[in-house]
């Protein structure tokens, strides 16, 4: 059964969140790479939950000297095509990796210097992920086509689903980063 995608959105939510938890972690057991990890995460939540976008944005170092924060390159995803690179402190995902925090935005045009990639995205999650050495190694972003899409029980939802790679994924290499 854990290879089966399912469709969570007759569930309360809580409940769906739930379900999704144990079953990410079914279909993922034995494996510990990042990028296998983030693409079966994105493929689950939005066909549980069929939003407009499901998608990592990753950690990519550079040089320091010139670029004193790191950047959001994109990486796997469902949905439209999405933005490619995103700096850090700008827009909903920038902002989320700078602060370290999951923010939830009700309806995207109330959120300064809000980057629009899909022109249908109404609503709003960017969830902190965290690598097994405690440093942020992306940030997983949920967009959907009306507001107020997302809610509390969508951040914690989502907060222990990207626990799975703090819990799992093996210590990044540099190769794993981007560099
Ligand atoms: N809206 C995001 C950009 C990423 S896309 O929605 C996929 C932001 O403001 O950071």
């Amino acid at each position: 059964m854990a290879e089966l995608t399912l469709d969570l959105r007759d569930l309360p939510k809580a409940e769906a969140y739930a379900t999704l938890a144990t079953h990410v972690a079914h279909v993922l057991e034995g494996i510990d790479d990042p990028i296998a990890g983030m693409a079966t995460i994105a493929a689950l939540v939005h066909h549980a939950f069929g939003n407009l976008w499901t998608g990592f944005y990753r950690v990519v170092e550079r040089d320091r000297a010139t670029h004193p924060t790191p950047l959001l390159r994109i990486g796997p995803y469902q949905g439209t095509l999405g933005c490619l690179e995103i700096e850090f402190g700008r827009g909903v995902c920038g902002t989320a990796a700078a602060e370290g925090r999951t923010i939830i935005v009700p309806d995207v045009v109330t959120f300064p210097g809000h980057i629009v990639c899909d022109p249908l995205a109404r609503s709003e999650i960017v969830v902190p992920v965290y690598g097994p050495d405690g440093a942020l190694m992306a940030v997983f972003d949920l967009d959907a086509a009306h507001p107020g899409a997302f809610g509390p029980v969508d951040a914690a939802g989502l907060e222990t689903i990207v626990g799975w790679f703090g819990a799992t994924v093996r210590r990044l290499s540099s190769a794993d980063r981007g560099r």
